[in-house]
């Protein structure tokens, strides 16, 4: 047999959780979950859990949080709580992850889309107005790539029409417009501190809720949102520890093999319902899951160096602006912009993918207009050629990670090279 379909036959590296643990988690983080798992504490019910909210308040500036298994899971509780059913519409932008029209989906109300610009890749608050209709009960804000959205703007316009906003913050924890932090902004705003976001802790987000009129509804949602069970709260917390050390750059090269060994033994989990258009097939784990406390002790700790991690991407996204000049300096200095990740748009996208891949772990973000689905878009009722600007952004996008594992010097002639192929578009 030719070597060619040996390694062909062996399991490839699945693409979307190679930019994984961005070097923010700590050994002493590595020890307490290891500790946690051989001790008789709690791992699921834990002090800790009411303990990280009350850090999240308080460093986010945020009233009320609400911690979950994931930031979907916190998205699907806003929707339920606002009793958003069938019948409803929810604008979102149509750049977006597909977790989020699956969420509304889920709870029985269709996501419609709006288009996205090319400057920040957010919603373009312009083609709002035309998608509402007497169907629309929420227009959705989200914060794509570490760079806020004009939720000013479409709290406006929600306000005209009496529809309510939602904050999608999953990428973008720590930005703030002024003295107001994403996610404060709007009636409610969620978080993800997933293994490739802001913070990590795994698995896991959180909701804020502002509008004081649903408080009351969220907590009694909220009281219904099930644990994790023990078993499933001990293997999350094993796959934090086991990707951390075979998704560290340095051991990546045995990584990569022993991933999908794990995945298929089931010693590593992961929530994998993104192909699930039907909440009824996802049977291994609740949907809606609270946080386990065993992986909210690692939010907390996560928070304590929020400012050193947002001050490293910034100053990793200021080192690739200098080269390529995307953005204007007062753009990369505005606290609207956290930056997870560094993009932009460039013209031979597979040609440069390639180039960059040989080198760094890229792993570029958003490659379809719903990353996470690359056909069958009437799925989740996108019909393609609706929204071209973000058709044409996701053809095109590309982006840097920022993150402390990233090391942009080893690419340093590439991105010169990148610079002077005259092949960015502006
Ligand atoms: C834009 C966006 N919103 C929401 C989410 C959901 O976050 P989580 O993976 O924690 O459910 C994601 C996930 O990557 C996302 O990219």
């Amino acid at each position: 047999m030719k070597l060619k379909s040996i390694l062909a036959m062996l399991p490839s590296y699945p693409h979307h959780i190679m930019n994984v643990f961005s070097g923010t988690n700590s050994i002493k983080e590595f020890k307490d979950v290891f500790k946690a798992l051989f001790s008789k504490e709690d791992i699921v019910c834990g002090s800790e859990n009411e303990i990280y909210k009350e850090v999240l308040k308080k460093s986010l500036n945020l009233k009320s949080v609400y911690t979950f298994a994931s930031g979907r899971m916190g998205f699907y509780s806003i929707l339920k709580a606002m009793k958003i059913g069938e019948g409803d519409e929810i604008i979102i932008a149509s750049y977006t992850c597909v977790v989020v029209p699956n969420a509304i989906i889920y709870a029985g109300a269709k996501p419609i889309y709006a288009d996205i610009n090319r400057i920040d890749f957010n919603v373009d608050v312009l083609k709002i107005e035309a998608l509402i209709s007497d169907k629309t009960k929420v227009i959705y804000a989200q914060h794509t790539f570490g760079q806020m959205c004009d939720v000013k703007a479409i709290k406006k316009l929600a306000k005209k029409y009496n529809l309510l906003v939602i904050e999608d913050v999953a990428l973008s924890l720590g930005a703030k417009d002024v003295n107001e932090y994403a996610g404060s902004i709007g009636d409610f705003g969620y978080f993800s501190t997933d293994r490739t976001k802001m913070i990590n802790t795994s698995v896991g987000g959180f909701v804020c809720v502002n509008n004081q009129k649903y408080l009351e509804k969220f907590e009694k949602e909220y009281e219904k949102v099930e644990y994790l069970s023990s078993s499933f709260s001990k293997k999350l917390a094993r796959t934090f520890l086991i990707d951390l050390v075979f998704m560290h750059p340095k051991l990546y090269w045995l990584g990569k093999f022993t991933n999908p060994v794990f995945r298929k033994l089931g010693v590593v989990k992961y929530f994998l319902d993104e192909k699930k258009h039907d909440k009824s097939l996802i049977v291994e784990y609740p949907y809606p899951a609270r946080l386990s406390s065993v992986l909210a002790k690692v939010g907390i700790s996560q928070i304590e160096n929020l400012e050193e991690n947002l001050a490293h991407r910034r100053k990793l996204a200021k080192y690739y602006n200098s080269i390529f000049k995307v953005y204007s300096d007062e753009y990369m200095d505005d606290c609207k912009n956290v930056f997870l990740r560094y993009s932009f748009l460039v013209k031979n996208r597979n040609y440069w993918e390639k180039r960059f891949s040989s080198k760094i772990d890229l792993s570029i973000w958003f490659k379809t207009i719903v990353v996470g689905k690359d056909d069958d878009f009437e799925d989740i009722y996108y019909k393609v050629g609706e929204n071209k600007e973000s058709e044409f952004v996701a053809k095109h996008i590309f982006n840097f990670p920022t993150h402390k594992n990233m090391e942009p010097k080893r690419v340093e002639k590439l991105l010169y090279e990148l610079k002077n192929s005259g092949d960015i578009i502006f």
